[in-house]
């Protein structure tokens, strides 16, 4: 018989593993959700107890099972222009001074990455906001953008790859004219505009990976995504944050999240109710 509850020195076995793939930190009193995050998974590969599990994952050169447990972890909750204010600060904040530097050729393009992009509702309301700020500014276009949506967890990514959203979906968050606009009726379900799909590029990435292979970034959505790291993987996510931000670049984080004490890279700034932290370099810093 299947032994579905989870042991106190699983729950440590377990919680280390989670933690070393993919940051996720859990608190003591998280056991009960290693045990119903993965009591599928637990059943499926024909283990009969949670030391068993960990044991075949921990023991297990393939990557399925390991990708298995990270994505059963993550939490994807997420929603169209969630908060409002970040895309408000983006709008009118943000895109102004990056537009008036491709319109005076000192640059060609703009680069946004949406660090933990879920499935796929943040990136497209970037798209969004883009998309209306190019037709209020004559000479901007959305190909002066490149906007890159990230995420650790697979089945995430391919819903967002997918855009194709249920009616549940659809009504959290989405504007009617940003419905009607920018996505199509299919059956039960709408699609992303191919003209919004196409400004985004979806590319599987774990936050524990060294950012420098994105390249340098002029804004960056990190939102509710650090709220469930350590503080020394926190600080390690910032201040490689800092390190790939163009020299006028902007982070955009969540209100449950800080940066303080973590870095001291960052200038903090208000809008719209909003904070966004500027890119300052730390006063002494070569
Ligand atoms: C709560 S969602 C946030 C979605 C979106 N940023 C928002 O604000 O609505 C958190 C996302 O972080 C992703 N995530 C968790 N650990 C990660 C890691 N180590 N690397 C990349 N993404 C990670 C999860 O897969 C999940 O989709």
């Amino acid at each position: 018989m299947i032994q579905e509850t989870i042991s106190p020195n699983e729950f440590k076995l377990l919680r280390d593993y989670i933690e070393q793939h993919c940051g996720i930190a859990l608190g003591e009193e998280k056991a009960y959700l290693v045990e119903t995050r993965l009591a599928s998974l637990l059943v499926e590969t024909g283990c009969q107890d949670f030391g068993s599990f960990y044991r075949l994952a921990a023991a297990n050169g393939s990557p399925t099972l390991r990708d298995r447990i990270v994505d059963a972890m993550t939490t994807n909750e997420t929603l169209w222009f969630r908060d409002q204010h970040p895309f408000e600060i983006l709008k009118t904040k943000l895109l102004p001074p990056l537009a008036e530097e491709v319109r005076s050729g000192s640059r060609f393009r703009i680069r946004i990455w949406s660090a933990a992009s879920s499935t796929g509702q943040e990136p497209y309301s970037i798209a969004m906001t883009i998309q209306e700020f190019c037709k209020a500014n004559p000479g901007i276009r959305p190909e002066h953008f490149e906007i890159l949506a990230t995420d650790i967890s697979p089945s995430a990514l391919f819903l967002a790859k997918a855009g194709r959203y249920d009616a549940a979906a659809i009504a959290r968050g989405l504007p009617d004219y940003h419905r009607n606009t920018y996505f199509e009726p299919a059956g039960p379900v709408w699609t992303v505009k191919d003209s919004l799909k196409q400004m985004i590029t979806y590319r599987r990435f774990n936050l524990q990976d060294p950012l420098d292979s994105l390249g340098k970034m002029d804004v960056v959505f990190c939102r509710y995504v650090a709220i469930y790291f350590s503080e020394s993987f926190k600080r390690q996510i910032y201040s490689g944050i800092a390190r790939i931000l163009s020299p006028s670049g902007h982070l955009i984080i969540s209100a449950v999240e800080s940066l303080r004490g973590l870095v001291d890279d960052f200038e903090a700034l208000s809008h719209a109710n909003g904070t966004y932290y500027r890119y300052s370099r730390p006063k002494g810093a070569p």
